[in-house]
């Protein structure tokens, strides 16, 4: 065990299943994510990896099972009022607002926080920490498709919250802004934020990852460093394959 994962962990889901009209998509999964640690979620097509990110943030119910933040259960919250916890995410699928600027997409997020206006400066810091700050005024349905994924990383980061949850922030994005990708959660969490990273490109998920943990058919398979992943033989049978 890391150093990392001493004490309670920060966000924990206890042995929670999520069925979707008889079929379980989640059985009996238990995970923890600690203060300042980067978790990889992995795992084949369909495995539950987004069915447990939406049951840890709040935007499915489990069917059974706990999902606790900081100690305390978050059943019956909606996604929003975990976010003002300091619990936010992003979306496999993008959900930004493409008829606003890219500035203004990281405005409302600010103002959903803050529960106020906020002014167009403080939109800045958060599009410089993406590198997108030379974009601002330009609407977000022109970016290209990368920085559009880097854009709704800016807005969760102007949330400040201290878990962030992603799923496949690398998905269509180029070597290059993969690369980037990488500095920035290593520099997110040098700020003192959590990190759960679902992601299908291994060579960035378990380059940056303090612990992974592998899904499979709805079960936890396996947890622990990349390193006891990579060599694990039930996870290279279920996913890893050729890519090992
Ligand atoms: N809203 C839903 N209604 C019915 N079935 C669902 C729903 N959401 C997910 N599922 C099913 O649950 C299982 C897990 O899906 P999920 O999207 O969590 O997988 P995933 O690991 O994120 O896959 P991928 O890597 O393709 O994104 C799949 O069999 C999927 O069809
Ligand atoms: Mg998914």
């Amino acid at each position: 065990m890391s150093g990392r994962e001493a004490g309670a962990p920060l966000l924990e889901a206890r042995e929670v299943w999520r069925e979707f009209g008889g079929v379980a998509a989640l059985r009996g999964v238990s995970l923890g994510v600690h203060e300042r640690e980067i978790v990889a979620l992995i795992g084949p097509n369909g495995a539950g990896k987004t069915t447990l990110l939406n049951l840890l943030s709040c935007v499915l119910p489990p069917t059974r099972g706990q999902v606790l933040f900081r100690g305390r259960s978050l059943a019956g919250l909606a996604p929003h009022r975990a976010a003002r916890l300091g619990l936010t995410r992003t979306f496999q699928n993008l959900q930004l607002f493409g008829s606003l600027t890219v500035a203004e997409n990281v405005l409302v997020a600010r103002e959903a926080r803050g529960g106020h206006a906020a002014s167009w400066s403080e939109a800045l810091p958060w599009l410089e920490l993406v590198g997108l700050a030379a974009r601002a005024d330009e609407y977000a349905h022109h970016l290209p498709f990368g920085q559009r994924r880097l854009l709704e990383l800016a807005r969760a980061l102007a949330v400040e919250p201290t878990m962030l949850l992603l799923d496949e922030p690398a998905a269509g994005l180029s070597s290059g802004e993969r690369a980037a990708l990488r500095e920035l959660l290593l520099a997110v969490r040098a700020r003192g934020v959590a990190v759960l990273l679902v992601e299908h490109d291994l060579e960035l998920a378990l380059g940056v990852a303090d612990r992974v943990v592998v899904l499979d058919y709805g079960e936890k398979i396996a947890d622990g460093t990349p390193e006891q992943v990579r060599s694990d033989p039930r996870v290279i049978s279920a996913y890893l394959g050729a890519a090992a």
